[in-house]
């Protein structure tokens, strides 16, 4: 009896000695599963870090300098328009964005399409003083952007572009009616304003969404008449690519 009240407690601590670590297996969780694998929590986050750090580095490598992100760069991260965002929007007059326009190189490049002001300082080989397409800088030129008439069009005066779009009558002694001729007449005139809004819609989502440019405001009128507007006639440029009703699908009237 003593002999076994005695080994008693032996073999108890040989037990717990056995069991122990079972038992601790049991409840240490994850961390202590993934340890026993010889795998750490903290070890799948320097993998991770490393493998962020890597594309990093060769995304910055590939895109020459360009972006940490594979080309997406959130707007956040670029400071003029944080900046836009936190100073609100700049609305300016025509005369006040014709300051804009490439020759003082303390100041933005802005250029305006139909009312919205976009800063393209991205891209002064571009819009800046002797760069290819200047004569958009520093004004609303919505109607060239139209025509493609870059000396006679840069207004945005559009009334009268639609004709761009309207075929022109070169058939001679076409079989209808005046009263058909005057239904085609109106259902061209329709799409020519149609293609009008489409084109000016395009080129105003070309700058809001490029990677590198941004909208900063809007044009406001300042009350200044302007004396040709809807008078300008069709530049020759834009009367040159008007589509030719000879050209045009027959039996389409
Ligand atoms: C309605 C007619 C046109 C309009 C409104 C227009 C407008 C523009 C604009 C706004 C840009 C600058 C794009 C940017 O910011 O990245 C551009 C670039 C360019 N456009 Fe046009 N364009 C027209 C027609 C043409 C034509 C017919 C040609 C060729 C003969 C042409 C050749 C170029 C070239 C080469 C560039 C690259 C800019 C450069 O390197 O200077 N464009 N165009």
């Amino acid at each position: 009896m003593s002999e076994l009240r005695q080994r008693q407690p032996g073999i108890s601590a040989e037990r717990n000695s056995r069991e122990a670590p079972v038992a601790r297996r049991q409840k240490g969780g994850c961390a202590d599963a993934a340890q026993s694998n010889g795998i750490s929590i903290l070890d799948i986050l320097r993998v991770l870090a490393t493998v962020v750090i890597a594309s990093c580095g060769l995304s910055y490598y590939i895109t020459n300098s360009e972006s940490f992100l594979w080309g997406y760069r959130p707007w956040f991260t670029r400071w003029p328009v944080v900046k836009t965002y936190l100073t609100g929007p700049v609305n300016l007059t025509p005369a006040q964005l014709s300051l804009y326009n490439g020759s003082d190189p303390h100041l933005p490049i802005y250029l305006a399409v139909n009312g919205s002001i976009f800063d393209v300082s991205a891209n002064p080989a571009i819009y800046g003083s002797g760069g290819s397409y200047n004569f958009f800088a520093g004004r609303d030129a919505t109607r060239a952007f139209v025509t493609g008439c870059f000396q006679e069009d840069l207004t945005p005066d559009l009334i009268g572009a639609e004709e761009r779009f309207i075929p022109v009558e070169d058939v001679e002694g076409e079989k209808i009616t005046n009263a058909q001729k005057k239904i085609r007449r109106e259902r061209e005139m329709r799409l020519a304003r149609t293609a009008v809004e489409q084109t000016v819609n395009r080129w105003e989502s070309f700058f809001r969404n490029h990677k590198k440019y941004f909208q900063v405001g809007k044009v406001v009128d300042d009350g200044t008449e302007d004396p040709l507007k809807g008078k300008r006639a069709l530049c020759e440029g834009a009367v040159q690519q008007r589509p030719k009703r000879s050209e045009m699908e027959e039996g389409k009237v």
